[in-house]
């Protein structure tokens, strides 16, 4: 290459970076600038063609930009390289460099086994000489590739780096956006957000922020989420337009999402053929609602070619759906799978159905009990282009619950698990709370018992059929994305672990601070990673620990779900309750003299739930109504429990913010000071969270603190 041209092709890259000095108009959460530096400082040659590989091009172009490499596209001419990242059918090149490592990269594929197919999403990285080669097959490969290479830095660089395949374990890794596109008058702009207003809609229409949109897309494509549904489960009036006439506006999220391999899904409303087409009827067996739901689903590929799916929340919390006309969500969910079947979309179809106009009086009706008593028995009647979405507890994304059975129930059934990456009962945003560990503590589990299937496993399903990992979104127009700027690690987390729901949840904590607080742009790189670890890494547990005890859930002021309120759902509707009365707590699920729920379970879990003496401590309260005195496997009764893990919770919480002083200087201003801010309303909550759980149980039991603490 000489250097006219290596000049000219420099300024056809870089024309996108912005200017010297320009202000981030957001914080760049894992993708600073910095964490770039590596792969910017290098000579980075790709190969190949392609949306995909455009964005590829052009966040190398910026890096290098920046930090002082440079990067070809399928260059005719020799040059000399440190990276390539190549198409693995996309021609030979007259580069013996290239060629070296491509053959590199082959050899490492044969030597890996298993055919050579890297698939639509995976990639091989091996060394060659002095090169690190990356092959896709598919441009997402590739771009998948490249954050790789972001996250290792130097290390991907090291010339002893073993050669290793990176596929996902899950086909779709999707977010679901509670999103309204007009404000609800109780929920809002974005129902159980806590990061602002939304990013895609506001006051009834598109927020029009597009490059917040494709900052976003980036962010998700780094960590490996594909796919996001773009509106609340609870379609009202305006959301539901989103599938005809406002179809223009979720079609121009997707023209901003596909360069970062992301498709877009859409909440529907079940009544659509009612409320939009003028039906008398949406019976799902109606042959003219069939027609209705073919002809609305071909306007919709006619628009968005790639349109992933609709995601529906049916005859649940007031949706309407297939139970008005007697029919089944079978009946149902198969309605828009054969709409969409021709097009190559899904439909996600969600198992949180209970009946949530409970009478508190009644014992017998459990919660808990409906998702698997509505779906379990329709297992085999699904389409192959159904996804049924369970939440992973049996109730309502609690700080602890035991996984949902349903997940183990439908063997015939593609399932996917939903997990809530916004912190609706796990501090809104306002609390550290980690929850990597307790989404790996879920996906790790073993229904059928012990060195069994894991949960993990069922999501990932038989030849990649499984239904995927779905997450409730975390993110708004908020400066930091999400409120708290710690809270981002959750997201990260989220996609990391859909990616391969096997990691270590702490080393992909590590990741997420490296690349968002990088070594080389921090005084003290040690200090940063030590402290966010002794501040992160257990802080799930310690939100446990100052708020509802022993997995008996809930215990929030009832709306807003924040803060304690002991008796908040007691007597309500919504079949949350606690039962705790002078002698004892919890609920009895057992068969033996419960709701039945234990029974659910296949055989081993069914028999370790059914009594107190085997039931984990974590999920006694859950299960069983015990007295107060009862003895935990830790030793302790359960009414001292509540009052250590409670006085414990509130100094953990302490030491959290004594910690986070230490980085004063340390880090970015802007998010030091919002996250001690964020620390300091933790710290004021837990106490309250200990003050009422601990003073409530007191005057219940009338049993004094061993160590006499203050309780009031
Ligand atoms: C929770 C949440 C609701 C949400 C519902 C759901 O109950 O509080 O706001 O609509 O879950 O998952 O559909």
């Amino acid at each position: 290459m000489n250097a006219e041209e290596s000049v000219e092709l420099e300024q056809l890259m870089f024309v996108e970076e912005p200017m010297d000095g320009d202000e981030p108009r957001v914080h760049p959460a894992w993708l600073p600038p910095e964490a770039f530096r590596s792969l910017g400082a290098r000579r980075v040659l790709l190969h190949g063609e392609g949306l995909l590989v455009d964005t590829v091009l052009n966040e190398v172009s910026r890096a290098c930009a920046r930090y002082g490499g440079r990067v070809w596209h399928s260059p005719s001419w020799d040059v000399d390289v440190d990276l390539v990242l190549a198409l693995r059918d996309a021609g030979e090149l007259p580069n013996p460099a290239v060629e070296a490592a491509r053959a590199a990269g082959e050899a490492a594929l044969v030597e890996l086994g298993d055919g050579g197919t890297l698939g639509d999403e995976g990639f091989v990285l091996a060394r060659a000489g002095d090169v690190t080669a990356v092959l896709a097959d598919a441009p997402a490969g590739l771009l998948y590739g490249l954050f790789h290479v972001v996250r290792l830095c130097a290390a991907a660089f090291d010339p002893a780096r073993p050669p290793k395949r990176h596929r996902p374990a899950l086909r779709r890794r999707m977010l679901n956006h509670w999103d309204n596109v007009a404000v609800h008058p109780v929920m809002g702009q974005v129902e159980r957000g806590y990061a602002g207003g939304s990013i895609f809609w506001r006051d009834g229409r598109p927020r029009g922020d597009l490059a917040r949109v494709r900052e976003y897309g980036r962010l998700l494509a780094s960590c490996g989420v594909n796919a996001i549904s773009v509106n609340n489960v609870n379609v009202a009036r305006t959301e539901a337009l989103l599938l005809t006439e406002r179809l223009g506006d979720v079609a121009e999220i997707a023209d901003v999402l596909r360069p970062y391999g992301i498709r877009v899904h859409l909440s529907v409303s079940f009544a659509a053929p009612v409320v939009l087409g003028g039906l008398p009827t949406a019976d799902p067996l109606d042959e003219a609602v069939r027609v209705w739901w073919a002809a609305a689903t071909r306007r919709v590929y006619d628009r968005i070619p790639d349109f992933g799916g609709y995601l529906v929340k049916a005859d649940s919390e007031g949706q309407p759906g297939p139970f008005t006309y007697g029919r089944d969500h079978a009946d149902g969910a198969n309605l828009l799978a054969e709409a969409l079947a021709p097009h190559g979309g899904v439909v996600h179809w969600r198992a949180f159905v209970y009946n949530h106009h409970q009478d508190w009086r009644d014992r017998s009706t459990d919660r808990a009990r409906a998702a698997y008593d509505h779906f379990a028995p329709l297992d085999g009647r699904f389409r192959t282009n159904v996804v049924v979405q369970v939440k992973f507890g049996p109730v309502d994304f609690q700080t602890r619950e035991p996984v949902s059975p349903v997940l183990a129930a439908m063997p015939a059934t593609r399932v996917a698990v939903e997990l809530q990456v916004t912190q609706e009962y796990t501090g809104q945003q306002r609390h550290v709370c980690h929850l990597g560990p307790w989404w790996s503590e879920v996906l790790r589990f073993t229904p059928w018992g012990p060195g069994g299937r894991t949960i993990a496993d069922v999501v990932t399903g038989e030849a990649a059929a499984g239904g995927g990992m779905v997450a409730v979104a975390n993110v708004g127009d908020d400066l930091f994305w999400t409120g708290h700027p710690l809270a981002q690690a959750n997201l990260y987390t989220f996609g990391r672990l859909a990616w391969d729901p096997r990691a270590d949840p702490t080393a992909i904590l590590d990741e997420w601070i490296t690349l968002t607080f990088p070594p080389s742009a921090t005084a003290d790189a040690e200090l940063v990673r030590r402290t966010l670890h002794e501040i992160m890494d257990d802080s799930w547990r310690t939100y446990e620990r100052y708020t509802a005890p022993l997995g008996v859930g809930f215990m929030v002021n009832p709306g807003d779900h924040y803060g304690p309120g002991v008796d908040g759902y007691e007597y309500t509707r919504w079949g949350t309750y606690h039962f705790a009365d002078r002698d004892g707590v919890g609920v009895d699920r057992s068969r033996a003299s419960g709701t039945g729920f234990t029974g659910q379970y296949p055989s081993y879990w069914a028999q370790v739930y059914e009594s107190p003496e085997t039931c984990p401590d974590e999920l006694l309260l859950f299960f069983h109504h015990v007295p107060y005195g009862h003895v935990l496997h830790s030793g302790s009764t359960v009414i001292q429990h509540i009052y250590d893990t409670h006085f414990a919770g509130v100094e953990e919480v302490t030491a959290m913010r004594r910690k986070w002083q230490a980085l004063t200087g340390m880090i970015d201003m802007s998010v030091y000071e919002r996250v001690a801010e964020r620390l300091d309303e933790q710290v004021r909550c837990a106490t309250e969270w200990r003050d009422q759980i601990n003073t409530y149980f007191f005057r219940k039991s009338g049993v004094p603190d061993e160590r006499g603490r203050d309780i009031y």
